[in-house]
């Protein structure tokens, strides 16, 4: 054993905690996110992150390349981590198994769950897991022909990932046809649900999944959830989300027959739909949320390195998540043209201003002193309060601190929370 080794091995025998050497995978607001809960984690040493943001770069060592498995073998890595789906769709998780690294997701095959929309239908129906009617059409001919077995609004899918842009939920048989022209083929078509949604996320390790608390995003570009799909403008967690009647629910005919028929390993997210007739699986991505993770990760207060090291090696337990009861809110503040486009360039001010609250980089970039803007997502405002509404609070009184040309953020994430507990 070289003496590296010798002394990592020494030091978990003497203190019970492994010192470990972190590689998280990705840059947007929810790696962040999970950068700075790795940072306060007792167990982690070393925190290295491949394809970062500017706002990470103050908290852990960055590496520019994405070849993944030639950095982690460098650098002697313990347990890496990957933030986004990309990598995992393309099979990074399979790559590291190989050469024996601990790892966090799941395997390319099971990452198709989230890759393709038709294989996650299909699963879900062969496993009798709750979701919405639906069809799939290999052909826009096929898609008006199946169009015919359904009410309006109906909802219309493209397979493959689309960053939240491939769903157009029409309202009239003429929106439908705009829909199919625009979106690639293969399609689902399937039936609209009404009700509240719930992201629920869970983190596996191939036999036993422990839920993460339950979240809210908002993925309309405004208030009141009108315009386009984003990838999400603002989440927040508060237990109150579901009952432990729902969360159990849940567990029982959504996640616990996927995690059991394909050996789950790594986050698995439920896009759920409260429906009166109980939860239904809207969507399965095979990683965290954007914006969820951020609220997510300021209420977690026991060790995420450990966790996650105990996703990664099949000993996860119930007892390695523990939360604050305080609810926490982020508001995401986007680009001028968002979602369509996204201007960049725009210079950031104001926050060094913020107090009571954790500003987690996205689309941002450095440009000699200043930060600027460099996408459509650009910050994640998020805080944590006794309550939801002081949650809310504190995060737009530190999103007043913050500008730049073009920002547009939502006023109301967390409203319907408020309405529904008050
Ligand atoms: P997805 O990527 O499948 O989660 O779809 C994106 C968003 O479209 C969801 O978060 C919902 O707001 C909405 N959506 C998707 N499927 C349905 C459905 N069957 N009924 C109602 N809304 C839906
Ligand atoms: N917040 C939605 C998503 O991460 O897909």
């Amino acid at each position: 054993m070289a003496s590296y080794e010798m002394e990592r091995a020494i030091v978990t025998i003497v203190t019970g905690l492994r010192k470990l050497k972190v590689l998280l995978i990705g840059g947007g607001g929810r790696e962040h996110a999970l950068a700075w809960r790795l940072r306060k984690s007792e167990s982690v040493t070393e925190l290295h992150v491949a394809q970062g943001n500017v706002g990470m770069s103050s908290i852990a060592k960055m590496h520019a390349t994405q070849d993944y498995v030639q950095l982690a073998q460098s650098l002697g890595i313990d347990l890496a981590v990957v933030g986004p789906e990309a990598p995992l769709v393309q099979g990074v998780v399979d790559k590291f198994r190989s050469i024996g690294i601990p790892i966090v997701g799941p395997t390319a095959e099971n990452a198709a769950l989230e890759g393709s929309k038709v294989h996650s239908k299909r699963f879900m129906q062969r496993l009798g897991v709750p979701t919405a009617r639906f069809h799939t059409a290999t052909t826009p001919e096929e898609a008006r022909t199946a169009l015919k077995d359904f009410r309006y609004p109906v909802v219309l899918k493209t397979d493959g990932l689309a960053a939240g842009k491939g769903v157009v939920i029409a309202q009239t048989p003429h929106e439908a046809e705009s829909a199919i022209t625009t979106l690639p083929c293969p399609l689902v078509i399937e039936e609209f649900l009404e009700g509240e949604e719930v992201s629920f996320i869970v983190l596996c390790d191939g036999k036993t999944a422990v839920p993460l608390e339950p979240s809210q995003d908002h993925k309309r570009i405004f208030d009141n959830d009108e315009g386009p799909n984003t990838g999400g403008m603002g989440a927040y967690s508060d237990s109150r989300l579901l009952t432990p009647d729902q969360r159990s629910r849940i567990l029982e005919t959504i996640i616990n027959p996927v995690v059991h028929a394909c050996q789950y390993t790594g986050f698995l997210y439920a896009g759920l739909m409260m429906t009166p007739d109980g939860p239904s699986t809207l969507e399965f991505n095979v990683r965290m949320g954007d914006p969820e993770t951020q609220p997510l990760m300021l209420r977690l207060t026991s060790d995420w390195g450990e966790a996650l090291l105990a996703a990664a090696t099949g000993s996860l337990a119930e007892n390695h998540l523990q939360w604050s009861p305080y609810p926490a809110t982020c508001v995401v503040l986007a680009s001028k043209g968002y979602p369509a486009s996204s201007e960049s360039g725009q210079i950031i001010s104001g926050i060094e201003n913020v107090e009571n609250a954790v500003v987690f980089h996205a689309g941002t970039k450095a440009q000699g002193d200043d930060v600027v803007t460099a996408g459509g997502r650009v910050l994640g405002v998020a805080a944590t309060g006794p309550t939801l509404r002081e949650s809310i609070d504190n995060a737009y009184a530190a999103v007043s601190k913050i500008s730049f040309n073009g920002m547009q953020y939502r006023k109301d994430i967390g409203a319907k929370g408020l309405k529904r507990y008050t």
